[in-house]
């Protein structure tokens, strides 16, 4: 073969000529078909592949349900009701897109938080990580901007509130606010553009995507032992191994998708955005989608001035420094050891940071009074204490249990090589 480095020699003359001039078959064989993953994966490794599955059901879903919405502020409730009645399998469509962002955003934190467990941020994966961060802020100012469009109570309080956070920077953010309405309230100048850029970012997350999985094809796989594999007795070719329990994964996740989808369709929206926008009335609580909650409280946590910092501007500035610290991980974790599996110590604070996390997105849904107040500001400062205290110091005092020589000794049984194994019967 003229090109690749994988000497394959495809049967059908069709595949043969075009990969001769476009090596793209040989291209997959060699990145999805032979590529050496490691053995010891994990189910928490399928979740890359669900996140790319609802990142194509979301661009094929969004596109059908662009070619009956109509973005402007006197139609657009009227034209997504009109989906979910008149137009035929509307309702599916519209269901699967709503659901789906949700199970998108459940996918990814998933794969973040498997990440952050197994050290997979670490050299030299740092890129990787932070790419992923990249596509985490798109995912987050896609969905914003979708939770606009069907122009209901929550949709223009939530856009009233969330673009008006701009206003709290110091001598321009007036100006800013009233750029990115494209007016002097929300409106329909500000709906059209956000139906443009919510249609536009999904194909730039893509993008981002197609660079991650790029810059993971260079590194390799991280795994639960968080070592890197020393030679082929660590590693399986991606197919069929992998190929198979990623299907295995989208399947049971299939399987719970459409329990939400067909059962429960609403269950994860606020039914504030089934009545029109109206800009006289504001509902009594304004809360934002689930996946964004967190964040939400972070905003909320700070209620006083701070040197000549505002509140409301030590809001933003935090709730933004949430996830910009989400850039500096690989550097802030100081432990030469990846995975928590083999850091007693991490494991428990890891831990304590999923609670803090839950803890916040609950504070997000309720009203910001009371000892909500208190409990808020202290899981907002666990958050960054979390990133800026405990990851450099523990990487210093933690003493890590003794790390396997290799993926094959840590995970086939004593005194059985990997050559055993495959020379072994099947049982
Ligand atoms: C559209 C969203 C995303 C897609 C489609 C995606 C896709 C993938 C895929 C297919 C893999 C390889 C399989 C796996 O390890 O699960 C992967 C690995 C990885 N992703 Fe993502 N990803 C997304 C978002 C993110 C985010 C938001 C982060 C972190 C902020 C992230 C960080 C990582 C890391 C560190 C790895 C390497 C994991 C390892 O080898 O242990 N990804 N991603």
């Amino acid at each position: 073969m003229a090109h690749g480095s994988s000497a394959v020699e495809y049967r059908n003359p069709a595949v043969r000529w075009i990969d001769r001039r476009l090596p793209i078959f040989s291209m997959m064989h060699r990145e999805y078909g032979e590529f050496p993953t490691p053995r010891n994966f994990n189910y928490l490794w399928n979740f890359g592949a669900l996140a790319m599955f609802f990142l194509v059901l979301m661009i094929a879903t969004g596109v059908m349900l662009a070619m009956h919405y109509t973005p402007s502020t006197d139609q657009a409730f009227a034209s997504v009701e009109r989906i979910m009645r008149d137009v035929n399998g509307g309702w599916l469509l519209r269901y699967l897109h709503m659901n789906g962002a949700s199970f998108f955003f459940i996918v990814v934190y998933i794969h973040m938080f498997r990440g952050l467990y197994y050290g997979s941020y670490k050299a030299p994966r740092e890129l990787l990580w932070m790419l992923g961060v990249v596509i985490f802020l798109l995912m987050m100012a896609t969905a914003f901007m979708g939770y606009v469009l069907p122009w209901g109570q929550m949709s223009y309080w939530g856009a009233t509130v969330i673009t008006n956070l701009f206003s709290t920077i110091p001598w321009v953010g007036d100006a800013i606010v009233t750029w990115l309405w494209g007016g002097f309230s929300v409106d329909n100048p500000t709906l059209n553009r956000f139906f443009s850029l919510h249609f536009l970012l999904p194909f730039v997350i893509l993008g981002v995507v197609v660079l991650h999985i790029a810059a993971l094809h260079v590194t390799g796989s991280n795994n639960p032992t968080g070592i890197e594999p020393k030679g082929p007795q660590d590693t399986l070719p991606f197919h069929p191994y992998y190929t198979m329990k990623d299907t295995f994964g989208l399947a049971v996740c299939l399987i719970l998708f459409s329990i939400m989808v067909f059962f429960a369709p609403n269950f994860m929206g606020h039914p504030d955005n089934y009545i029109p926008a109206n800009p006289l009335v504001t509902p009594s609580h304004i809360v934002p989608e689930w996946y964004f909650l967190p964040f939400y409280a972070i905003l909320r946590a700070v209620t006083f001035n701070f040197l000549f910092i505002p509140a409301e501007l030590g809001g933003v500035i935090l709730m933004f420094g949430s996830i910009i610290v989400l850039f500096f991980v690989s550097w802030l974790d100081t432990s030469k050891v990846r995975s928590a599996k083999y850091r007693p110590v991490y494991k428990w604070f890891f831990w304590l940071f999923v609670i803090d996390v839950l803890v916040l997105g609950y504070m997000g849904s309720q009203p910001a009074e009371g000892i909500n107040v208190l409990i808020a500001q202290l899981a907002t400062l666990y958050y960054f204490l979390h990133f800026l205290v405990v990851l450099p110091l523990l990487g210093k005092f933690e003493r890590p249990k003794p790390l396997p020589r290799s993926i094959a000794e840590a995970v086939l049984p004593r005194g059985r090589s990997a050559a055993g194994m495959a020379a072994a019967p099947a049982e």
